[in-house]
C-alpha cells in the first residue's frame, strides 16, 4: 500500500487494558456476550444438576440437556435407572451430567466461540485496536488451550448428538391419549423441539471443521456441480452464518429446556392438535 506525502499514519495503539483511540461503543459486544454466555452457563449448570422435570408425561418431550438419556428414570432412558459406576454416596445422579460434556466441549472449542469468549472473558484482546491486559502473546500452544485442537474430533460426536435430538423431535409428534393409545399431533413443544434440531443442525453443519471434512482433502473441487463442490457450497452458506446459528441455537436450546421444565413442573397440558387415524 502506498500513501500520499503528508498522510498521517496510524501508529501502534495505546498499551494497557481498555486503552484505545476508538470512539465507538467497542465495549458493547464483549459486554453483551459476557452477560449472555455467563447467563447460559449458570442456567445450564443449575438445570443439569436437577435430575428431574426434564420430560413430560403423556408426550414424548424431553429436554435437549438430557438427551441422549443413557441411564435415568424416564421412559426415554436407554439402559436403566442409574449407571453402576456412579458415586451415589457423594454425588446425586442426574442424566445430564453424563452427556453435557459433549455439547459443552463442542461449543467451548468452536472457533467462533473462542473469539467471543477470549474477548468477553479474558480480554485477549477486548476488541480490535483496544489495549490488552498483557504485552506478550502465548497463542494456544500450552495446556489447556492446546486441547482445543480436538475440535474436529468433538464434531463427530456433536453430529451424533444432533441426530439423536432430531429423533427426539420426530418422537415429539407422537402423544399418549387418555385411553392409553397413541396419536400423531403437534404441540407447542413439538414446534420448539423441532426448531431446536433445525438450529442445532444449522450450527453443527456450518462448523469450519465440517466444511473441511466435506470439501477438503483434495487439490481441486473439480467441475462445478460435482458432489464435493455442492456439499462444500452448502456448508459454506451455513458457515458464513455460523455466528448467527451459534448464538440462536444456544438461546433456543436453553428455551427448550425451560419449556419442558415448566410443563413438567406445572402439569399444564400443551396446546395440541391431534390427528386421529
Ligand atoms: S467452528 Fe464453530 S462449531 Fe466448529
Amino acid at each position: 500500500m502506498s500513501y500520499a506525502p503528508g498522510t498521517v499514519l496510524p501508529g501502534p495503539h495505546a498499551k494497557g487494558l481498555g486503552a484505545t483511540a476508538r470512539s465507538d461503543a467497542w465495549w458493547a459486544a464483549p459486554l453483551g456476550f459476557f452477560l449472555l454466555l455467563a447467563g447460559f452457563v449458570v442456567y445450564s449448570t443449575w438445570a443439569a444438576f436437577q435430575g428431574a422435570h426434564y420430560w413430560v408425561p403423556g408426550t414424548n418431550y424431553i429436554s435437549p440437556f438430557y438427551s441422549p438419556e443413557l441411564w435415568g428414570t424416564s421412559p426415554h432412558a436407554w439402559f436403566g435407572a442409574a449407571p453402576p459406576f456412579w458415586p451415589l454416596a457423594i454425588l446425586q445422579y442426574s442424566p445430564a451430567l453424563l452427556i453435557l460434556g459433549i455439547p459443552a466441549g463442542f461449543r467451548l472449542t468452536c472457533y467462533y466461540y473462542r473469539k467471543v469468549y477470549y474477548r468477553a472473558f479474558w480480554a485477549d484482546p477486548t476488541a480490535c485496536a483496544v489495549g490488552e491486559p498483557r504485552n506478550d502473546y502465548w497463542g494456544e500452544n500450552f495446556l489447556p488451550l492446546i486441547l482445543w485442537n480436538a475440535h474436529r474430533f468433538v464434531l463427530y460426536l456433536a453430529i451424533i448428538f444432533t441426530c439423536i435430538l432430531g429423533y427426539d423431535a420426530l418422537k415429539s409428534f407422537i402423544f399418549t391419549t387418555k385411553d392409553g393409545g397413541h396419536a400423531i399431533g403437534i404441540g407447542i413443544g413439538t414446534v420448539i423441539l423441532t426448531l431446536n434440531t433445525v438450529l442445532l443442525m444449522g450450527y453443527t453443519l456450518g462448523c469450519h471443521s465440517f466444511r473441511h471434512l466435506v470439501g477438503g482433502r483434495c487439490d481441486s473441487f473439480g467441475a462445478k456441480g460435482s458432489t464435493t463442490h455442492s456439499l462444500w457450497s452448502g456448508v459454506t452458506w451455513l458457515n458464513e452464518r455460523h455466528p448467527f446459528f451459534a448464538m440462536i441455537s444456544l438461546c433456543w436450546v436453553a428455551a427448550s429446556d425451560v419449556y419442558v421444565r415448566v410443563l413438567s413442573i406445572s402439569g399444564w397440558h400443551d396446546h395440541l392438535i391431534l390427528f386421529r387415524f
